[in-house]
């Protein structure tokens, strides 16, 4: 049986057959996604020629130290391809992602790409989203204000559950953007499309960590190898 690192390692080997020379690449935010940037910085050691574009400063760090010839969506706005994790995926590819604190960038990166392939263990496919708390970028002013707002909004859609400001230890959890994150534990997000629309009409709102209709592909791996999977 084969530990949830080398499921991630095999998921994340197995975006290499979908990169191509002198493609643009995202490149996404978590462990599944650094297991693809190693796999990636061989490659590029033995000759593959690509230009990455980060999703967050911990995944531009890393792509410097392995030498993968990076890039910023300033100067390279449209990509071919991005690969990167997920907190959850759905039957629809539809995700919750945000887990590591990038949505935002995330979001911007995978939306900017031809293609977004999802690289993920098995543990991470479920029926339905929101067993896994969805993370919910917000901006510093009016916190408390955005706070009860999107309380009243979700609310209204049928959905209770926690809203905790994330921290890193005493203080609060700052993105890469400057923002804070509330994960909200829903539970179960039955009308993912309604609560993003929800979610977006609340000013202070800046990104939530619902991915819908942006990924085309997931590679998941289980024990009994990698499956592709299509929307
Ligand atoms: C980062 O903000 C997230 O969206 C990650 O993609 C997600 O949390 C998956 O991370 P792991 O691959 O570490 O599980």
């Amino acid at each position: 049986m084969a530990n949830a690192e080398e499921l991630k390692r095999a998921a994340a080997e197995a975006a290499l057959d979908f990169v191509e020379d002198k493609m643009a690449l995202g490149i996404g935010t978590g462990t599944t996604a650094e297991a693809f940037v190693r796999a990636l910085a061989q490659r590029v050691r033995g000759g593959l020629k690509v230009t990455g574009v980060a999703t967050s400063e911990r995944t531009e760090r890393l792509c410097q130290e392995l030498s993968i010839p990076m890039a910023t969506l300033e100067t390279l706005p449209r990509l071919d391809l991005t690969v990167d994790g997920a907190d959850e995926i759905d039957p629809g590819l539809r995700l919750l992602k945000g887990g590591g604190g990038a949505l935002l960038r995330e979001k911007i990166v995978a939306k900017a790409s031809k293609r977004m392939i999802v690289v993920a263990d098995a543990a991470k496919l479920v029926d339905e989203l929101g067993a896994f708390p969805l993370p919910i970028e917000i901006n510093g002013f009016g916190m408390v204000a955005t706070y009860l707002a999107i309380q009243e909004a979700t609310e209204a859609l049928g959905l209770s559950g926690d809203l905790t400001l994330r921290r890193r230890g005493e203080e609060p959890f700052i993105t890469d953007s400057g923002h804070l994150i509330l994960d909200a534990d829903f539970g179960r997000i039955p009308d993912p499309q309604a609560l993003s629309r929800a979610l977006h009409e609340v000013p202070g709102v800046v990104e939530h960590g619902l991915f819908l209709g942006l990924a085309s592909d997931a590679l998941v791996a289980s024990s009994d190898g990698v499956r592709h999977l299509t929307v």
